[in-house]
């Protein structure tokens, strides 16, 4: 049996030569925790962010836009389950990832803790928070986790969608009556900040990253895919003639990147501490839904142990 030391060396070789990492293979204690950490979390968000946009499925201003929010809906849930699945493979069980979300001992994005004031935070969620998403979840589409990177090369493919349906949304708004221009730019001053936010605190205070980038789990830092995020964005609020809500942004010629100003870290910590705008309202809603789904879940188990007692009794 090698020794710990050369099975770590082996496994850390194994990955800087370029290979996927699969649920059967040797993995140190800690990689299982990490990737069960930061994939469940990932799914929690998922469900989490159905609550902030299900807000306003029945006060949809068309049937187009009903249509094209409950399919962005049905989108996230079905995302939620993929990653539930991911971290599953992990040896644990989901129903002890929902446990640990609904006793507050997981987090999920900082994002969904906002509340969804006016239409235009449903294409803002699509342009800004999608958006993010899709340039967070394309990263990880080349992580090294088998299981982690194939759910995102679906789900980034369904976000495209959803970025792409939230930025037309927007656009019709900025380009419609100065009512609708007002609503959006005033949802945008909302959203701009905590959106900066996902990409989690800047990289010298980032605990987990510099190991999650050594196992290739992250192949960009904190701050770089934040970077890139605020570059692509400010140029499709110029196309729209929005303003984004930084007195600080400027565009630096020798670097080619949009500069912006300081974000407020103290709200950051404080919302994923569970302080944030809607935290317990996202908890309450989410433990009402799990106690009011429990007759699914017990049927479905006694479905599934019917089904192995036939199976049992047929092999005799
Ligand atoms: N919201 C809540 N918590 C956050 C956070 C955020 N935006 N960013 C960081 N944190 C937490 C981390 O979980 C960590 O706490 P923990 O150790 O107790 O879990 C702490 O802050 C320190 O942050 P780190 O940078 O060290 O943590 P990570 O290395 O895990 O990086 C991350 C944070 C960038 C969010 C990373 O976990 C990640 O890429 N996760 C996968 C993507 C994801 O979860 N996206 C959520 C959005 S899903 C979404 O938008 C759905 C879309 O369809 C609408």
């Amino acid at each position: 049996m090698h020794d710990e030391t050369q099975q770590l060396e082996a496994f850390q070789a194994r990955i800087d030569a370029g290979e996927k990492i699969e649920p059967k293979d040797w993995m140190p204690d800690n990689y299982r925790r990490q990737l069960i950490r930061m994939i469940s979390q990932h799914a929690h968000s998922e469900v989490v962010g159905m609550l902030p946009e299900g807000n306003w499925i029945t006060r949809a201003p068309s049937l187009r836009r009903k249509m094209i929010l409950l399919a962005k809906v049905q989108d996230e849930a079905g995302h939620g389950l993929y990653l539930y699945s991911a971290a599953e493979t992990l040896g644990i069980d989901r129903a002890e990832l929902i446990e640990q979300l609904l006793t507050g001992k997981a987090k999920y994005s900082n994002i969904f803790n906002y509340p969804t004031l006016t239409w235009a935070d449903i294409g803002m969620i699509g342009w800004l928070v999608d958006g993010a998403a899709i340039v967070n979840q394309t990263m990880l589409a080349k992580c090294h986790f088998g299981p982690y990177s194939r759910a995102m090369i679906r789900i980034c493919k369904e976000e495209n969608f959803h970025n792409k349906q939230g930025y037309e949304l927007v656009a019709t708004l900025a380009r419609g009556t100065p009512q609708q221009r007002r609503m959006a730019q005033e949802s945008l001053n909302r959203w701009w900040w905590p959106t900066l936010m996902m990409f989690g605190p800047p990289d010298d205070q980032s605990p987990n990253s510099a190991q999650l980038m050594r196992w290739k789990i992250k192949l960009q830092s904190n701050d770089e895919l934040r970077q890139r995020f605020v570059d692509r964005t400010v140029a499709e609020a110029k196309a729209i003639d929005l303003e984004i809500p930084d007195p600080d942004l400027r565009f630096n010629e020798q670097t080619g990147h949009w500069e912006h100003g300081p974000i407020d870290w103290d709200e950051f910590w404080r919302v994923i501490r569970g302080d944030g705008p809607y935290n317990h309202e996202r908890i309450r809603v989410r433990r009402e839904a799990h106690e009011r789904g429990a007759w699914v879940r017990e049927a479905a188990e006694a479905y599934a142990l019917k089904r192995r007692e036939k199976a049992a009794s047929a092999a005799g």
